[in-house]
């Protein structure tokens, strides 16, 4: 049973054991769009299993507090938000969105002697950053550490560009998802297509890696010669195309390309919104003569394909079978729970974070 909190104490939000759930604190998620908050509205999501609430003061500032109020758990999206501070739909308490400040307990009488100010509903850091609400999903409740790293930017290369935004939930853990994202293998098998690549174009390939703080690089390459995308934007530019893709934690993969003064530059982040669900936020930006409506037809494309192969798989998962991850093609798989191993290890002895790669490695698989 919950306790009820003695009147005047500050509420801290209650926070899930990092254990219990695989998921990782303390960094930048994408909560929303910010298309989906408008003047004084409000919107709702879930990220780590902590409901939220989000929406944007009359001055512009986005804002994520814990859609529940402090003093009987009624969620706050039920209240009423003036632009600046957030009513309680049962007893009217009124917090400041931007602190979760309480201002206001209308039932109290000159009598009373509790210190308003000091109650706070829980809140976290949030920044509206390539068209989404980002929040710092802070293990500590309230209580921020001095710094916290700025919320993640996509990279462009030219003042004008197109810029698009896709997404789509999966029925399993985040890192289910985050394995799928990096996964090389299935491409040819999820991904066939005649204008992407047959299946029996599968061949061999290998690839550079390098570690970079918090992730590793895929090095600077040439791509694939079996995507006739690219066989197209080299044949256009006259110029050598390279592409970099990088996955940090907790869960962002980018990728660039490049040819000559042509860019396309993605990300795709994949959000823990339950220990069941997760979500995948692709955002892509180019310069290229493509127009946004045939890129989102394919990319949509692609994401389907994705997502109903993880829908199977999340059949087969319900039984908790055990499972296998092989050299080469799964090693990106065992780097990404090597590096959330060593992070989680690092947080708790204090001692810095050690690599699970001790420098550049090449890898070989087929696909
Ligand atoms: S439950 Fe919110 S003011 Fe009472
Ligand atoms: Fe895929």
């Amino acid at each position: 049973m919950q306790s009820l909190m003695q009147a005047g104490a500050a509420a801290a939000p209650e926070t899930v054991a990092e254990s219990d759930t695989g998921f990782l604190w303390d960094f930048w998620y994408p909560a929303l769009r910010s298309t989906e908050v408008r003047g004084n509205g409000l919107a709702t999501a879930m990220l780590l299993e902590v409901p939220l609430v989000l929406g944007r003061t009359s001055d512009g500032k986005a804002f994520a507090m814990r859609d529940s109020c402090p003093h009987r758990g009624i969620p706050l999206s039920y209240g009423r938000f003036d632009g600046k501070t957030l009513e309680c739909s049962y007893h009217g308490w009124k917090f400041e969105a931007c602190t979760g400040q309480c201002v206001e307990i209308p039932s109290l009488t000159s009598q009373d002697k509790l210190k308003v100010e000091r109650i706070f509903a829980g809140h976290y850091p949030c920044e509206e950053r390539d068209g989404y609400f980002w929040v710092y999903m802070n293990s500590h409740g309230s209580r921020l550490p001095e710094t916290i790293a700025a919320a993640p930017k996509l990279t462009t290369f030219s003042e004008k560009y197109r810029i698009t935004h896709l997404a789509c939930e999966l029925p399993s853990h985040v890192d289910q998802g985050i394995i799928g994202l990096m996964d090389p293998a299935h491409g040819p098998f999820v991904h066939q297509s005649w204008y992407w690549r047959r299946r029996h174009s599968i061949h061999e390939k290998e690839k550079k890696f390098e570690p970079i703080p918090n992730g590793f690089r895929m090095s600077p390459h040439t791509p694939s010669s079996n995507s006739a995308p690219y066989r197209m934007l080299q044949k256009y530019t006259g110029e050598p195309v390279t592409t970099t893709i990088d996955f940090v934690l907790p869960n962002i993969r980018t990728e660039e390309i490049r040819s000559g003064k042509l860019w396309f530059s993605s990300r795709a982040t994949v959000a823990p919104v339950r220990r069941d669900l997760c979500r995948i936020d692709f955002v892509a930006a180019w310069n290229l003569l493509l127009p946004v409506t045939i890129f989102r037809i394919f990319a949509k494309k692609f994401l389907r394909q994705d997502q109903e192969t993880m829908i199977l798989q999340a059949e087969g998962l319900k039984h908790n079978p055990r499972l296998m991850l092989i050299d080469d093609a799964d090693r990106p798989a065992k780097w990404y729970f090597g590096l959330k191993a060593n992070l989680l290890d690092s947080r708790r002895t204090g001692a810095a974070m050690v690599h699970p790669m001790s420098g550049p490695v090449t890898l070989h698989w087929r696909s």
